[in-house]
């Protein structure tokens, strides 16, 4: 394997830092190509937990050379506060990359960012907070500031008084808010540029002769299909590409540079924030996923909201994507259920749809077709063969293959590094025995 592309494929935290971690003992780059500290990406090694937000989830190998892209959108601030924790941990942080071309999130973005969701009131999206839909939106209009403006800080100074006399205007006289002071922001910003400055190259350039040399690079994305600003649900997705194509976007290689994608999905539904989600589960149901599943955002703390496996979603996730295989997160967390429902189509006014439907007001107002399926309430969190599982279990996993069309390739059964099933042999052997580096410890 040369190159492989991660990508969510529901609405996000479906376990992509988790798998990102297992695989990437195996490639020698792990590259971010878009988002932002919107994301929150758990890294579960032994007895430590890794929250990481803007560092790609490569970083537990001091060997990985790990690349904030030209995608990604960065607060420098939220950075340095994770470089600093990492290196509390003695996590090795010397091989990081950071993209000349990222765009920063700026103060005034985050100002913007949370005074849109309260001018918004029950209409809001649910954003993080944390500035994106704003500074994607200066990236658009060519009013970004980006990390290599940090270089030159004369240039940095005249961008951001620009900028700011503009943003000001609509805080203080849209939103009535007070002003920021630029004088500050220049100064936190110079500081920052002190510590991450040395980090910042033309990182597409490097990720190519990676390949060219036919080194392995994992591509990792953040959010998930359904947040994609194209092909989600929107207006209540993120402002990034989070589908494979952006891969190619926001690292700067060429379509044809990607050898595999592998989709995520967790082994039922969640979602964080506003927008229509046909199976959620308002019950008991609903609450035992969230509280087993401890279904909270690993940015904001808030409750997610969780429901069935919803293969519609995961059909149109394969598709946009061009999965090759997915694999199956939290099946653990289903223990223990007596049924377990999947949605294979929506209907509405007595159409049954099963594909996404094209107008999406179907989306909020349709209910889900649901299969049922037997559980079982063996604890699987130590399985490490797919044959071990209970014979329920794999009915429901092969059942998920046969609906979406697509291999289920790995199955996690807990949050900690270990605790996967490897299911497909080829897989394996590309993935771990024609190895270039390290074995993986499994
Ligand atoms: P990401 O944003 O896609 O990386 O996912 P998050 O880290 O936001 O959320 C996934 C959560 O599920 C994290 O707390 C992980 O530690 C946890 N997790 C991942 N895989 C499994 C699994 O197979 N079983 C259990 N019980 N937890 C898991
Ligand atoms: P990871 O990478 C889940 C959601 C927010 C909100 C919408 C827009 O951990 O899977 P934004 O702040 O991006 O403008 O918010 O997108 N959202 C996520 N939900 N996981 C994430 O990232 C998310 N990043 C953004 O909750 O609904
Ligand atoms: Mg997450």
């Amino acid at each position: 394997m040369s190159s492989l592309a991660i990508v969510g494929s529901q609405w996000g935290d479906e376990g992509k830092g988790r798998i990102v971690d297992l695989l990437s003992s195996q490639v020698d780059m792990v590259v971010r190509f878009q988002g932002g500290n919107n994301a929150g990406h758990t890294v579960v090694k032994g007895k430590d937990v890794f929250k990481l937000h803007l560092i790609p989830s490569g970083v537990l190998y001091p060997e990985v050379t790990c690349v904030i892209g030209d995608g990604v959108v960065l607060n420098p601030a939220v950075l340095i506060e994770e470089l600093d924790n990492l290196n509390m941990k003695n996590i090795n942080i010397e091989n990081l990359k950071i993209s000349c071309k990222a765009h920063m999130v700026m103060p005034y973005h985050i100002v913007l960012d949370k005074a849109r969701e309260h001018h918004l009131g029950k209409s809001k999206i649910g954003t993080t907070h944390k500035g994106i839909g704003p500074v994607y939106a200066d990236k658009a209009s060519r009013s970004g500031i980006r990390t290599q403006d940090l270089l030159d800080h004369k240039i940095f100074k005249v961008k951001l008084e620009e900028e700011l006399s503009l943003k000001n205007a609509i805080i203080e006289k849209v939103y009535g808010m007070e002003p920021l002071d630029p004088v500050e922001i220049y100064e936190d910003y110079m500081l920052y540029a002190e510590r991450i400055g040395k980090y910042i190259i033309d990182t597409a350039f490097m990720i190519n002769k990676f390949l060219d040399q036919n080194k392995s690079v994992l591509f990792e994305g953040a959010q998930g299909t359904m947040l994609d600003i194209d092909q989600g649900t929107y207006p209540y997705v993120t402002s990034s590409s989070t589908t494979s194509g952006g891969a190619c976007i926001g690292a700067g290689v060429g379509p044809g540079r990607l050898d595999e994608v592998l989709g995520i999905a967790k082994a039922y539904t969640t979602r964080v924030g506003s927008g229509p989600f046909p199976t959620e589960i308002e019950g008991d149901i609903g609450v035992l996923l969230r509280e087993k599943g401890n279904e909270y955002g690993t940015t904001t703390g808030r409750s997610r909201r969780c429901g069935w496996l919803d293969a519609v979603v995961l059909r149109y996730s394969a598709m946009l994507n061009y999965l090759d295989s997915i694999a199956i997160t939290k099946l653990d967390i289903l223990s223990g259920l007596e049924k377990i429902k999947i949605c294979t189509a929506y209907k509405y006014k007595k159409e049954v749809y099963k594909d996404l439907p094209c107008h999406q007001t179907i989306l909020h107002k349709c209910t889900p077709v649901y299969e049922e399926f037997e559980g079982w309430s063996e604890d699987i969190t130590g399985i490490k063969n797919y044959e071990d599982l209970p014979a329920t279990a794999r009915k429901y996993i092969e059942s998920i293959e046969e609906i979406i069309k697509v291999p289920v390739s790995m199955i996690s059964v807990g949050p900690e590094r270990s605790q996967i099933i490897i299911r497909d042999d080829n897989l394996k052997k590309r993935l771990f025995d024609s190895n270039n580096r390290s074995t993986l410890i499994i």
